[in-house]
Protein backbone atom coordinates (compact mmCIF):
# COMPACT_ATOMS: atom_id res chain seq x y z
CA UNK A 1 0.00 0.00 0.00
CA UNK A 2 1.29 3.13 -1.07
CA UNK A 3 2.14 6.20 1.84
CA UNK A 4 -0.62 8.73 0.51
CA UNK A 5 -3.22 6.02 -1.49
CA UNK A 6 -6.42 7.63 -2.46
CA UNK A 7 -5.72 10.63 -0.21
CA UNK A 8 -7.12 13.90 -1.48
CA UNK A 9 -4.13 16.77 -1.33
CA UNK A 10 -4.34 20.15 -2.60
CA UNK A 11 -1.05 21.78 -3.80
CA UNK A 12 -0.79 25.20 -4.32
CA UNK A 13 2.12 26.63 -7.14
CA UNK A 14 2.25 23.08 -8.42
CA UNK A 15 2.99 24.28 -11.91
CA UNK A 16 6.90 24.37 -11.00
CA UNK A 17 9.25 24.30 -8.39
CA UNK A 18 8.75 22.82 -4.86
CA UNK A 19 4.68 22.55 -5.98
CA UNK A 20 5.54 20.75 -9.07
CA UNK A 21 8.04 18.33 -6.92
CA UNK A 22 5.26 17.82 -4.00
CA UNK A 23 2.76 17.15 -6.77
CA UNK A 24 4.88 14.41 -8.47
CA UNK A 25 5.90 12.97 -4.86
CA UNK A 26 2.33 12.83 -3.84
CA UNK A 27 0.55 11.36 -7.14
CA UNK A 28 4.12 8.15 -7.37
CA UNK A 29 2.42 7.43 -3.56
CA UNK A 30 -0.99 7.61 -5.19
CA UNK A 31 -2.18 10.48 -3.84
CA UNK A 32 -5.56 11.95 -5.91
CA UNK A 33 -4.41 15.30 -6.28
CA UNK A 34 -6.21 19.07 -7.09
CA UNK A 35 -3.12 21.46 -8.32
CA UNK A 36 -3.76 24.79 -8.51
CA UNK A 37 -1.28 27.62 -9.84
CA UNK A 38 -2.20 31.50 -11.55
CA UNK A 39 -3.73 32.05 -14.99
CA UNK A 40 -1.33 31.72 -17.38
CA UNK A 41 1.53 29.48 -16.00
CA UNK A 42 2.29 26.16 -17.13
CA UNK A 43 -0.16 23.73 -14.92
CA UNK A 44 -1.51 21.95 -17.96
CA UNK A 45 2.23 21.15 -19.69
CA UNK A 46 4.05 20.49 -16.49
CA UNK A 47 1.56 18.40 -15.30
CA UNK A 48 0.62 16.40 -18.43
CA UNK A 49 2.87 13.08 -17.02
CA UNK A 50 0.61 12.78 -13.67
CA UNK A 51 -2.77 13.20 -15.25
CA UNK A 52 -1.44 9.80 -16.80
CA UNK A 53 -0.51 8.31 -13.54
CA UNK A 54 -3.81 8.85 -11.39
CA UNK A 55 -6.32 11.50 -10.73
CA UNK A 56 -5.59 14.71 -11.05
CA UNK A 57 -7.70 18.06 -11.34
CA UNK A 58 -6.21 21.26 -12.04
CA UNK A 59 -7.34 24.96 -11.44
CA UNK A 60 -6.09 28.53 -12.42
CA UNK A 61 -6.31 31.00 -9.71
CA UNK A 62 -4.51 33.59 -7.71
CA UNK A 63 -4.33 32.00 -3.37
CA UNK A 64 -5.02 35.87 -2.79
CA UNK A 65 -8.24 36.07 -4.59
CA UNK A 66 -10.39 34.40 -1.55
CA UNK A 67 -13.45 33.82 -3.29
CA UNK A 68 -11.93 31.86 -5.85
CA UNK A 69 -9.93 29.81 -3.10
CA UNK A 70 -13.15 28.99 -1.33
CA UNK A 71 -14.98 28.21 -4.65
CA UNK A 72 -11.91 25.88 -5.60
CA UNK A 73 -12.22 23.98 -1.88
CA UNK A 74 -15.68 23.33 -2.78
CA UNK A 75 -15.27 22.25 -6.28
CA UNK A 76 -12.19 19.87 -4.74
CA UNK A 77 -14.65 18.53 -1.94
CA UNK A 78 -17.57 18.00 -4.57
CA UNK A 79 -14.92 15.83 -6.51
CA UNK A 80 -12.99 13.77 -4.08
CA UNK A 81 -15.73 13.93 -1.25
CA UNK A 82 -13.12 15.77 1.31
CA UNK A 83 -9.73 17.19 2.01
CA UNK A 84 -6.99 15.46 3.95
CA UNK A 85 -3.98 17.54 3.48
CA UNK A 86 -2.63 21.33 2.10
CA UNK A 87 0.82 22.03 0.64
CA UNK A 88 0.96 25.35 0.65
CA UNK A 89 4.06 26.23 -2.08
CA UNK A 90 2.70 29.36 -4.03
CA UNK A 91 5.27 31.85 -3.27
CA UNK A 92 7.17 34.80 -4.86
CA UNK A 93 10.54 36.52 -4.08
CA UNK A 94 11.67 40.23 -4.68
CA UNK A 95 14.82 41.48 -4.50
CA UNK A 96 15.54 45.38 -4.11
CA UNK A 97 17.01 47.86 -1.39
CA UNK A 98 15.00 48.19 1.72
CA UNK A 99 15.45 52.13 1.29
CA UNK A 100 14.44 51.87 -2.10
CA UNK A 101 11.65 49.28 -1.96
CA UNK A 102 8.12 50.37 -3.60
CA UNK A 103 4.99 49.66 -1.22
CA UNK A 104 3.60 48.28 -3.99
CA UNK A 105 6.07 45.33 -3.92
CA UNK A 106 6.04 45.41 -0.15
CA UNK A 107 2.44 44.60 -0.44
CA UNK A 108 2.59 42.00 -3.33
CA UNK A 109 4.89 39.86 -1.45
CA UNK A 110 3.32 39.89 1.83
CA UNK A 111 -0.39 39.16 -0.27
CA UNK A 112 0.93 36.02 -2.01
CA UNK A 113 3.31 34.17 0.66
CA UNK A 114 1.35 35.52 3.73
CA UNK A 115 -2.13 36.46 3.09
CA UNK A 116 -2.72 33.86 0.38
CA UNK A 117 -1.36 31.15 2.40
CA UNK A 118 -3.99 32.07 5.63
CA UNK A 119 -6.52 32.20 2.82
CA UNK A 120 -5.95 28.34 1.75
CA UNK A 121 -5.20 27.29 5.12
CA UNK A 122 -8.69 29.22 6.74
CA UNK A 123 -11.03 27.93 3.30
CA UNK A 124 -9.38 23.86 4.06
CA UNK A 125 -9.32 23.77 7.77
CA UNK A 126 -13.34 24.75 7.59
CA UNK A 127 -13.87 21.89 5.83
CA UNK A 128 -11.25 19.61 7.77
CA UNK A 129 -12.80 21.13 10.91
CA UNK A 130 -16.09 19.51 9.59
CA UNK A 131 -14.77 15.70 8.81
CA UNK A 132 -12.40 14.59 11.58
CA UNK A 133 -9.19 16.98 10.82
CA UNK A 134 -6.69 16.90 8.02
CA UNK A 135 -2.96 18.13 7.78
CA UNK A 136 -1.56 21.36 6.29
CA UNK A 137 1.78 22.55 5.68
CA UNK A 138 3.28 25.91 4.87
CA UNK A 139 6.38 26.45 2.84
CA UNK A 140 8.27 28.96 4.65
CA UNK A 141 12.12 29.79 4.54
CA UNK A 142 15.47 29.63 6.20
CA UNK A 143 14.69 33.53 5.85
CA UNK A 144 12.13 33.08 8.08
CA UNK A 145 14.65 32.98 10.86
CA UNK A 146 17.17 35.07 9.25
CA UNK A 147 17.23 38.64 7.86
CA UNK A 148 18.79 38.69 4.30
CA UNK A 149 19.81 42.33 2.61
CA UNK A 150 17.14 43.13 -0.35
CA UNK A 151 14.54 40.69 0.66
CA UNK A 152 12.69 42.74 3.51
CA UNK A 153 9.41 41.94 2.13
CA UNK A 154 10.26 38.27 1.55
CA UNK A 155 11.91 37.72 4.74
CA UNK A 156 8.96 39.85 6.85
CA UNK A 157 6.74 37.40 5.34
CA UNK A 158 8.13 34.03 5.82
CA UNK A 159 8.70 35.01 9.61
CA UNK A 160 5.05 35.49 9.66
CA UNK A 161 4.15 31.98 7.88
CA UNK A 162 5.85 30.73 10.33
CA UNK A 163 3.97 32.80 12.91
CA UNK A 164 1.04 32.25 11.14
CA UNK A 165 1.95 27.91 11.62
CA UNK A 166 2.10 28.21 14.84
CA UNK A 167 -1.41 30.15 16.06
CA UNK A 168 -2.80 27.74 13.80
CA UNK A 169 -1.32 24.50 14.98
CA UNK A 170 -2.62 25.49 18.55
CA UNK A 171 -5.97 26.47 17.64
CA UNK A 172 -6.94 23.95 15.18
CA UNK A 173 -4.94 21.01 17.07
CA UNK A 174 -8.54 19.86 18.69
CA UNK A 175 -10.01 19.53 15.54
CA UNK A 176 -7.08 17.16 14.61
CA UNK A 177 -5.67 19.37 11.91
CA UNK A 178 -2.32 19.40 12.34
CA UNK A 179 -0.06 22.43 10.73
CA UNK A 180 3.55 22.28 10.09
CA UNK A 181 6.28 24.04 8.12
CA UNK A 182 8.70 23.12 5.55
CA UNK A 183 12.09 25.29 5.95
CA UNK A 184 13.65 25.19 2.90
CA UNK A 185 17.73 26.69 2.08
CA UNK A 186 18.18 27.98 -1.33
CA UNK A 187 16.30 25.15 -4.17
CA UNK A 188 17.14 24.57 -7.56
CA UNK A 189 13.71 25.73 -8.68
CA UNK A 190 12.68 28.10 -11.43
CA UNK A 191 12.46 31.01 -8.30
CA UNK A 192 16.54 30.72 -7.81
CA UNK A 193 17.23 30.04 -10.96
CA UNK A 194 15.46 33.40 -12.34
CA UNK A 195 17.90 35.19 -9.40
CA UNK A 196 20.89 33.00 -10.99
CA UNK A 197 19.94 34.56 -14.42
CA UNK A 198 19.59 38.38 -13.17
CA UNK A 199 23.05 37.56 -11.62
CA UNK A 200 21.70 38.43 -8.15
CA UNK A 201 22.27 34.87 -6.56
CA UNK A 202 25.53 33.36 -5.96
CA UNK A 203 25.80 29.99 -5.64
CA UNK A 204 29.11 29.56 -5.02
CA UNK A 205 28.44 31.08 -2.15
CA UNK A 206 25.52 29.76 -0.96
CA UNK A 207 27.14 26.26 -1.21
CA UNK A 208 30.66 27.21 0.68
CA UNK A 209 28.06 28.52 3.68
CA UNK A 210 25.96 25.33 3.92
CA UNK A 211 27.29 22.66 5.81
CA UNK A 212 26.15 20.18 3.16
CA UNK A 213 28.02 22.45 0.64
CA UNK A 214 25.06 22.46 -1.86
CA UNK A 215 21.63 23.55 -2.90
CA UNK A 216 18.81 21.21 -1.98
CA UNK A 217 16.74 19.57 -4.79
CA UNK A 218 13.02 20.38 -4.96
CA UNK A 219 12.57 16.73 -4.72
CA UNK A 220 14.18 16.91 -1.13
CA UNK A 221 11.49 19.99 -0.20
CA UNK A 222 8.76 17.65 -1.38
CA UNK A 223 9.88 14.84 0.88
CA UNK A 224 9.81 16.65 3.66
CA UNK A 225 6.47 17.70 2.98
CA UNK A 226 5.32 14.47 2.18
CA UNK A 227 6.30 12.96 5.96
CA UNK A 228 4.37 15.98 7.71
CA UNK A 229 1.36 15.43 5.89
CA UNK A 230 1.41 11.78 6.50
CA UNK A 231 -0.05 9.64 9.08
CA UNK A 232 4.02 8.89 10.35
CA UNK A 233 4.03 12.79 11.15
CA UNK A 234 0.74 12.21 13.21
CA UNK A 235 2.16 13.60 16.51
CA UNK A 236 3.62 16.50 15.02
CA UNK A 237 1.99 20.05 14.62
CA UNK A 238 3.62 23.23 15.16
CA UNK A 239 6.73 22.06 13.43
CA UNK A 240 9.13 23.52 11.39
CA UNK A 241 11.12 21.26 9.28
CA UNK A 242 14.25 22.49 8.00
CA UNK A 243 15.79 21.29 4.81
CA UNK A 244 18.45 23.03 4.36
CA UNK A 245 21.77 20.92 4.60
CA UNK A 246 23.13 22.61 7.79
CA UNK A 247 22.35 26.40 6.99
CA UNK A 248 20.54 27.20 10.31
CA UNK A 249 22.89 25.46 12.63
CA UNK A 250 26.12 27.60 11.16
CA UNK A 251 26.79 30.28 12.77
CA UNK A 252 30.30 30.71 11.27
CA UNK A 253 31.81 31.42 8.06
CA UNK A 254 32.57 28.89 4.99
N1 LIG B 1 13.60 27.95 -4.24
C1 LIG B 1 14.09 28.32 -3.06
O1 LIG B 1 15.31 28.52 -2.91
C2 LIG B 1 13.18 28.45 -1.88
C3 LIG B 1 13.77 28.51 -0.61
C4 LIG B 1 12.95 28.64 0.50
C5 LIG B 1 11.59 28.73 0.33
N2 LIG B 1 11.04 28.70 -0.91
C6 LIG B 1 9.59 28.81 -1.03
O2 LIG B 1 9.07 27.66 -1.63
C7 LIG B 1 7.84 27.98 -2.29
C8 LIG B 1 7.92 27.49 -3.72
O3 LIG B 1 8.96 28.20 -4.37
P1 LIG B 1 9.74 27.63 -5.62
O4 LIG B 1 11.16 27.81 -5.37
O5 LIG B 1 9.19 26.31 -5.99
O6 LIG B 1 9.32 28.78 -6.67
P2 LIG B 1 8.75 28.66 -8.14
O7 LIG B 1 8.73 30.06 -8.65
O8 LIG B 1 9.46 27.63 -8.90
O9 LIG B 1 7.25 28.16 -7.88
C9 LIG B 1 6.30 28.98 -7.26
C10 LIG B 1 4.96 28.75 -7.92
O10 LIG B 1 3.98 29.54 -7.25
C11 LIG B 1 3.13 30.10 -8.23
N3 LIG B 1 2.49 31.30 -7.71
C12 LIG B 1 3.04 32.51 -7.49
N4 LIG B 1 2.12 33.37 -7.07
C13 LIG B 1 0.95 32.69 -6.99
C14 LIG B 1 -0.37 33.04 -6.62
N5 LIG B 1 -0.66 34.27 -6.25
N6 LIG B 1 -1.32 32.08 -6.67
C15 LIG B 1 -1.04 30.82 -7.06
N7 LIG B 1 0.19 30.43 -7.43
C16 LIG B 1 1.17 31.37 -7.40
C17 LIG B 1 4.03 30.40 -9.40
O11 LIG B 1 3.29 30.54 -10.62
C18 LIG B 1 4.93 29.18 -9.40
O12 LIG B 1 4.42 28.13 -10.21
C19 LIG B 1 7.70 29.51 -2.19
O13 LIG B 1 6.85 29.83 -1.12
C20 LIG B 1 9.11 29.96 -1.89
O14 LIG B 1 9.15 31.19 -1.22
C21 LIG B 1 11.79 28.55 -2.03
Amino acid sequence: MKRHQGRRILVTGAATGIGLATARFLAAEGARLYLVDLPGSSLEESTLALRGQGEVALLHLSVTDEAAVQEAVGDMVARYGGIDAVVNSAGVVAVEPALEASLETFRRVVDINLTGTWIVCQAVARQMADNGGGAIVNISSVYGFQGAPKRTAYCASKGAVIALTDSLAVEWGPFNIRVNSVVPTGTRTTMVQDLIDRGIYNVDAVSRRTPLRRLAEPEEVAAACGFLISSEAGMVTGHHLRVDGGWLANGYLM
